[in-house]
């Protein structure tokens, strides 16, 4: 793959943000490239990494069609692991969800784990790790798509996978699914660090419009938690900053380590989070008597547009609420910026004066859990955990 190199960076102790890449060719060879401006990562590395890297499938009610596509469009080398939180009863979405990936299965010979969100062997397993954070009150796993990473994660550790990359189930493109995984390979490759993170980015987002497509730019949510991020970081470095062009990106990946050691939010805070819980961390003042690991953030931009799932244009206030609020929230928001936020919201009507917005749910850190422990429970609990390798026929 070459890529533009990553010139600009924003460095704060040990973390490192670069500055956005674009894809300039999917695929290439070894050949070395001449210009120091391009970086390729070549086909065979690429190909050698995927084998590391779990893919994490959170799922909920999407149409089958769309789940086929993107199953079918994930590296073979990859292990897939699919977290569902979809309906059970009339109809029993998750019924035909796992016929759907037994049959996969059976054709393409793909390891796959599968598990049900509400699985009450999950939530033991859960108890008994003292991870209550993710249980209810009534001790069930809670809904959500952050819950379902979390899930993900440990099941990918579990498995032992190097990396971790996030794709959602409702991409209209099998093809550009294909890319965006080959992205998070070429992302790991670049890093110098044990612990890195690649959030992808997408020039266009089409609509259907007036019976054609629109190739509309990515982002009016984005442009707005973008906008904070860099006026957050502009407060620390003294210079204003585009760098950040991911605050909300759908899809990323991390290395294992480093998605054990983060805080995971809920709701649209996910991938914001991700930025301000790395910030909060940085040993931003390079104080020498503390030891952080070096952490490092790629954003690349895909060749391929977004087309997923248009679930309605009435969760934007609310994604541009939970995504501000982890700013809102951080003890690096300065009582000036907290007060354009509120501005902000305002003005859009997302929030009443005099309100502030609601603080969002973190989970902690799975470094906590004894993983072994977590997974032998599971299997022996479990009523939906489904393991296909190559070796089991059903
Ligand atoms: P958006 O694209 O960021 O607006 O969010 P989506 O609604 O498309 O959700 C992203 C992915 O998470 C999709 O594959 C959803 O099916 C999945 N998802 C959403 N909610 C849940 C949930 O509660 N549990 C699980 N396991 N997956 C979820
Ligand atoms: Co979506």
């Amino acid at each position: 793959m070459l890529l533009e190199t990553s010139i600009y960076k924003e460095i704060f102790g040990n973390l490192v943000f670069h500055e956005v890449q674009k894809v300039l060719k999917i695929d290439t060879e070894t050949a070395s490239v001449k210009s120091s401006l391009v970086q390729n990562i070549p086909r065979e590395e690429i190909y050698n990494l995927l084998g590391e890297m779990a893919v994490i499938i959170p799922l909920k009610d999407e149409k089958l069609q769309l789940l086929d596509g993107v199953l079918k469009a994930i590296p073979h080398k990859c292990p897939l692991i699919i977290v569902s939180g979809s309906r059970r009863e009339s109809p029993d979405h998750f019924k035909l969800e796992v016929d759907l990936v037994k049959h996969f299965y059976s054709l393409t010979r793909t390891k796959i784990i599968m598990i049900h969100q509400k699985d009450a062997g999950l939530s033991e397993a859960f108890e008994k790790s003292g991870y209550n954070h993710i249980l209810t009150k009534e001790g069930n796993v809670r809904d959500g798509k952050g819950e379902g990473m979390v899930i993900g994660t440990l099941l990918a550790k579990a498995i032992g996978a190097k990396f971790i990359g996030f794709i959602d189930a409702d991409n209209y493109i099998p093809g550009s699914v294909n890319e965006y995984v080959k992205n998070y390979a070429a992302g790991f490759l670049m890093s110098e660090s044990e612990n890195t993170m690649v959030r992808l980015s997408w020039r266009h987002k089409p609509k259907v419009r007036k019976w054609r497509l629109y190739f509309r730019k990515w982002g009016r949510v984005s442009e707005i938690t973008n906008r904070f991020f860099n006026l957050l970081i502009a407060e620390y470095t003294g210079f204003e900053t585009n760098i950040i062009v991911t605050g909300n990106a759908g899809e990323h990946a991390m290395s294992t380590s480093l998605a054990s050691s983060i805080e995971f939010s809920t709701g649209y805070s996910v991938e914001p989070y991700q930025i301000v819980f790395l910030l909060e961390q940085a040993n931003i003042n390079n104080n020498k008597k503390i030891k952080k690991e070096p952490v490092e953030i790629f954003q690349i931009e895909t060749l391929n547009p977004h087309i997923h799932e248009e679930k309605g244009d009435e969760h934007l206030g609310e994604m541009i609420k939970m995504s501000l609020s982890t700013i809102y929230h951080s003890k690096l928001c300065s009582p000036s910026l907290k007060k354009q936020i509120l501005k902000e919201l305002q003005a859009r009507k997302i929030l009443e004066e005099g309100k502030e917005p609601e603080k969002p749910y973190n989970l902690p850190p799975i470094n906590k859990i004894k993983t072994d422990e977590w997974f032998k429970n599971l299997e022996n609990n479990s009523e939906t955990l489904l393991i296909l390798e190559p070796y089991i026929e059903i």
